[in-house]
């Protein structure tokens, strides 16, 4: 975007463009219901020429459904243009949007209509409106058809495929010969927390996944709004004969837990299964721990059954009142996929709630805890930061699904659990405290990222109360706009306003840092088993929302309300989902002028746009805010992805002075349960399956450093005088020796602490190279100060690679990881390239 902006900076200064009209005629040129404005333009209103490409989009409501537009009115009055819509001919909304050049338009709003009738009157006066052309001055026409251009040839770099464009190179040289060469001179500090992961609850990674409860819909209380075939008793159904089974919401153990199961037994013998998620997994020998709440008189019989063979039982009494009761089970074997059957042991009514079922063996033995496999396998990445809740659970779907971070902690039983953005239901029984928890488990920084005050801009439920129901058009309500009537939305038994909201993440930071001898708020976190504060040094507000006025004079409110109180809070503000664009743009003029510290960029994007982005942000202001890459990856799980981004992350450590902090996106998903791909690590009950994705983000988790070190590679190839390269055109040996310089990608770090030198080295060649590295004066200095001292310390350094095989474009697997140990007697390491591959060098 900031090339069209320069473009049209450059247009606006000439005085007008020669053999060309001052101004045209122009009017909206689309189909209805079209995703984006395009418009055609004319010297005499009777020829027109269509320009394809979008002037701006409708970013209104949810993907596929939505993101429409009708009836476009343009209007120029000479300095800025305005363009209204309408989204969506069934709901009473208008959209709305500016912009000073044509290119870069404002991040839309759309205005509630009060009446039906005034709506009807609105879109008829669009329909006839969109049809008139207006007058505007050519470069704006001239601007759009560069824009189209640059669109086009971004769009040609993404879609290349760096493997098939590259295998060349395997004809065209014989051999390929570089030398690294460090510039110990050329030095700067950069953030040692690169590396980190982003936590969501989609495609089964809290519920179901990470979180270690075997039991599904434990609490009863999964509704339709989860997802429509469901009801509070789905993962559960009757066996055999003689019960019968209510929900009940009569008189819960708590209103955050309101349905609880009655079960009716007319004849002993039938019994209520819980199927778990995809079944309940357990190990033979290994202890688990069974709880429910029970009320009423009788009791019933618990047990742990596979293919009909009882691996654990235990009877519980029922109590008169709510009570929680506990019992450890030993599984006599494996199973994969067993179920939880209780029987009810006498006729009569029992009142059942709340079905607990943990491994003992979790990650640290923590109760309540996580998964072990899944969690040491997040720990193994070293992460310096954990981001959760999300992603999009943390703003919502809609005004009533914003993510409430105090109804995630205390007892489970309180919690409120609630409807998943990503079709399903979160219980939060993985919840702040044990986000938190887990985070100094793995020796991370907790970084929450919560919602700013609006739902997801793709929003399908609540925009309004009462109102249109889509997207983030509606915001919570503050005080002053509610005109001392209450808040249509209510939260934890409390009015939601802007307000209230404000003091819940001020609420955050006093729970998580204050002293629990001083504060009720402290003292909860002290209750729950963490007497110390968790010293929570960031906070995000907002994700990739779209960045209108509802939103932006809600992150305002938010974020100068946080700063007053609590200064030593670095807060991450956000700059919408692409690299690009008016959210983009917008998000960081908000950013440089509020002079944040970090925002959040997201983007997915192809393989090839890595590629061809490596210098992304080699031109980004080392004045202004931060960079903390929250969500980001190449499209796809094979190793030609995990090389790219290898690639990408040497450039993002050599650009760490000004990137803080980055997480590949989304962490999990669990086997038929996908969200969304590709993902970092895929899992099933059984399994965990880490990527080649993954593989690489360890790799920069265990060889991160604070210092980045300047170095240049020279390549000096012979070329190929086979047949195969005669035929060809063969490239210049310049051209030649560019291609291959061009896919070398290195890094040179070091980390303080252990005083290591760490040079990554990423090859996306066909073909071998011959690497020569000079670690110049600092390593050839130790390396004498080694021998002379003639004691048996020396210089070491450890080599690991990974590589990609012959079609790194269609395998999933990097080829056998290996470490050797060399013992240097020279400043110049020699070692072998392999083609596709991520090679680290660490110098003790
Ligand atoms: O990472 C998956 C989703 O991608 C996140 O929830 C959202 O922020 C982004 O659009």
């Amino acid at each position: 975007m900031k090339h069209y902006i320069f473009f049209l900076a450059a247009l606006l200064a000439l005085p007008a463009l020669a053999n060309r009209p001052d101004s045209v005629w122009v009017r909206p040129d689309i189909k209805d219901g079209a995703r984006g404005l395009q418009v055609a333009w004319s010297q005499d209103q009777k020829h027109w020429h269509h320009i394809a490409t979008n002037v701006f989009e409708s970013d209104y409501g949810p993907w596929g459904a939505q993101k429409k537009m009708w009836y476009p009115v343009l209007k120029f009055d000479g300095k800025k243009f305005t363009a209204t819509f309408i989204p969506d001919l069934k709901q009473r909304e208008v959209g709305r949007t500016e912009s000073a050049d044509f290119i870069l338009w404002k991040p839309q709003d759309y205005d509630l209509i009060s009446t039906d009738a005034d709506f009807q009157r609105i879109v008829s006066q669009s329909k006839a409106d969109s049809q008139k052309p207006l007058r505007v001055p050519y470069i704006y026409i001239k601007a759009l058809q560069e824009k189209k251009a640059l669109r086009e040839a971004n769009g040609r770099k993404e879609m290349e495929n760096y493997v098939a464009t590259g295998r060349h190179f395997a004809e065209d040289c014989a051999a390929i010969n570089a030398k690294l060469t460090i510039d110990w001179a050329d030095k700067k500090n950069i953030s040692p927390d690169l590396m980190g992961i982003f936590f969501e609850d989609i495609s089964y990674a809290a519920d179901g996944g990470l979180y270690a409860e075997l039991v599904q819909n434990r609490d009863f209380e999964y509704t339709a709004a989860d997802r429509k075939d469901w009801n509070a008793l789905t993962a559960w159904r009757l066996e055999g004969e003689g019960l019968a089974v209510d929900v009940s919401t009569q008189a819960p153990m708590h209103r955050n837990n309101a349905h609880y199961a009655q079960l009716k037994t007319e004849k002993v013998g039938g019994s209520i299964v819980n199927e778990g998620f995809d079944g309940i997994p357990l190990k033979g020998g290994d202890k688990y721990e069974l709880s429910l709440f029970l009320k009423g008189a009788g009791a019933i019989k618990v047990s742990l059954r596979e293919a009909g063979k009882v691996l654990a039982s235990t009877t519980f009494k029922a109590t008169k009142e709510w009570r929680r009761q506990s019992v450890t089970l030993k599984a006599a074997a494996d199973a994969k996929s067993a179920e939880l059957v209780i029987e009810p042991q006498q006729r009569g009514e029992l009142d059942l709630d709340f079905v607990s079922l943990f491994p003992k063996d979790t990650y640290k033995g923590r109760s309540n805890g996580l998964r072990k496999d899944l969690a040491e396998t997040i720990a193994d990445l070293k992460p310096r930061f954990v981001r959760f809740p999300g992603g999009c659970a943390s703003h919502g779907n809609g005004i009533n699904n914003i993510y409430h971070w105090q109804a995630t902690i205390g007892d489970l039983w309180e919690r409120q659990g609630d409807y998943n953005i990503w079709h399903y239901h979160q219980t939060r029984g993985l919840g702040f405290y044990e986000y938190f928890q887990f985070c100094e488990d793995i020796g991370a920084e907790p970084v929450p990222v919560l919602a700013a005050g609006v739902p997801c801009q793709n929003s399908g439920r609540g925009g309004y109360e009462g109102g249109p129901q889509n997207g983030q058009q509606g915001g919570i309500p503050f005080l002053k706009d509610l005109g001392g009537k209450p808040s249509p939305y209510q939260y934890m038994g409390k009015d939601l306003t802007m307000e209230s909201y404000l003091q819940e993440l001020l609420d955050l930071i006093e729970w998580a840092n204050g002293d629990a001898k001083k504060s009720p708020l402290a003292a909860m976190r002290a209750k729950a088993g963490h007497p110390k504060p968790f010293n929570l040094k960031y906070l995000g507000i907002g994700n990739e929302d779209m960045l209108g006025d509802t939103f932006m004079e809600r992150y305002r409110f938010l974020i100068e309300g946080v700063k007053a109180k609590h200064p030593e809070i670095t807060v991450i503000g956000t700059v919408g989902p692409f690299w690009e664009g008016s959210d983009y743009e917008y998000g960081w003029q908000e950013a440089k002028a509020k002079k944040l510290e970090i925002v959040d960029e997201h983007y997915y994007n192809l393989p090839g746009w890595y590629f061809s982005h490596r210098d992304f942000y080699d031109g980004y202001d080392r004045r202004g805010p931060k960079v903390y890459l929250g969500e980001w990856a190449s499209k796809g799980n094979n190793v030609s992805n995990a090389l790219v981004e290898a690639a990408y992350m040497t450039h993002l450590e050599e650009n760490a002075d000004v990137v803080v902090m980055s997480s590949y996106a989304p962490l999990l998903a669990k086997d038929k349960h996908y969200s969304w791909t590709p993902d970092l690590i895929y899992f099933n009950n059984n399994e965990v399956r880490p990527t080649a994705n993954y593989y690489v983000q360890r790799v920069f988790g265990h060889n991160a450093g604070d210092t980045y070190v300047g170095s240049k590679v020279d390549v000096t190839v012979e070329k190929s005088s086979s047949d195969a390269a005669d035929k060809k055109k063969s490239p210049s040996q310049e051209d030649l020796e560019r291609g291959v310089r061009d896919r070398i990608d290195r890094s040179v770090v070091v980390d303080s602490k252990t005083g290591d030198v760490i040079i990554k080295l990423v090859s996306m060649l066909p073909k071998e190279a011959t690497m020569t590295i000079d670690l110049g004066e600092e390593v050839a200095a130790k390396l004498s100060n080694a021998t002379s001292k003639k004691t048996k310390k020396s210089v070491v350094a450890s080599i690991q690679t990974m590589c990609g095989g012959n079609t790194p474009d269609r395998t999933k697997e990097w080829e056998g990881e290996k470490t050797e140990k060399v013992t240097l007697t020279s400043p110049q390491l020699q070692l072998s390239v392999a083609p596709y591959s991520v090679t680290v060098v660490r110098v003790k």
